[in-house]
């Protein structure tokens, strides 16, 4: 095939927001994922307004329960979607009870999960997407199905496993980090990205640093991912 009969895939940019201790981790062995000042969430809350969807996993749901919603800023709303394989987070989770209306909730799963557990969610107003038959939702099937519902940007929040699953596939095109000043310790605190890992540096997708900025003990960085 010539380069230009190439058939261009189109996928939804996707950034990667995290707030993590000086070493790595996202929250404690005990789950406490406080790390982020006031100042930080309001800049991560002005981000999350000018993006089409906020993407976590299902674990981060089951351990947070968070709104994904906004406080500080004005904003048009955009979707909450959790990729939840087997479709298993509780149907009064806030991330599908709160403000439905403003944030409406998809969850991507695979296709073994039964119709009557979709109708069940759907009642409940959560669009439901079927990605891929194996053990975990195919997340390279699934850009391409986000873009055309309309989605052209998602703020990914992780957690660490979700995190490792975007970078194995090469998903990721920019990164904003937040170093907390903490060292929290404990291998089985999650970790920024988790997952098996890659054995050669060559096989890892590289990123070029965009900004620094520093500011009561905080550093922001930003990254791009490197032209492949
Ligand atoms: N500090 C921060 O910025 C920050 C941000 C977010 C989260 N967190 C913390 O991160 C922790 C949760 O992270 P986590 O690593 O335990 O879980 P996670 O990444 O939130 O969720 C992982 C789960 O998502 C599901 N999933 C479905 N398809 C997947 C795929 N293709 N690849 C990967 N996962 C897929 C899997 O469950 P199924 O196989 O059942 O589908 C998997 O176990 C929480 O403690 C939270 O507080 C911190």
């Amino acid at each position: 095939m010539k380069e230009s009969e190439k058939v261009v895939i189109k996928k939804p940019y996707v950034l990667l927001s995290a707030a993590m201790s000086i070493d790595g981790k996202i929250a404690s062995r005990a789950g406490d994922p406080e790390l982020s000042d006031e100042q930080d969430w309001k800049e991560v809350h002005k981000i999350r307004s000018k993006m089409d969807a906020i993407l976590v996993g299902k674990e981060t749901i089951l351990k947070d329960n968070p709104k994904l919603h906004i406080k500080f800023h004005e904003h048009k709303g955009y979707y909450r979607i959790v990729v939840d394989s087997k479709l298993t987070i509780p149907l009064d989770s806030n991330v599908i009870s709160f403000q439905s209306e403003i944030y409406p909730t998809i969850i991507c799963t695979t296709e073994r999960v039964p119709i009557k557990k979709i109708r069940q969610f759907e009642a409940s107003n959560v669009k439901i997407i079927q990605s891929g038959a194996g053990r975990r939702v195919n997340l390279v099937k699934l850009m391409p199905l986000l873009y055309r519902l309309g989605i052209h940007s998602i703020l990914l929040e992780g957690g660490g496993t979700l995190n490792w699953s975007f970078i194995k596939n090469d998903l990721i095109d920019e990164i904003r980090l937040t170093i907390a000043p903490w060292i929290i310790g404990g291998k089985d605190a999650v970790s920024l990205v988790e997952g098996e890992g890659f054995e050669k540096m060559i096989q890892a997708p590289r990123f070029r640093l965009l900004n620094i900025n520093d500011r009561d003990n905080y550093v922001v960085l930003n990254y791009k991912r490197s032209d492949k």
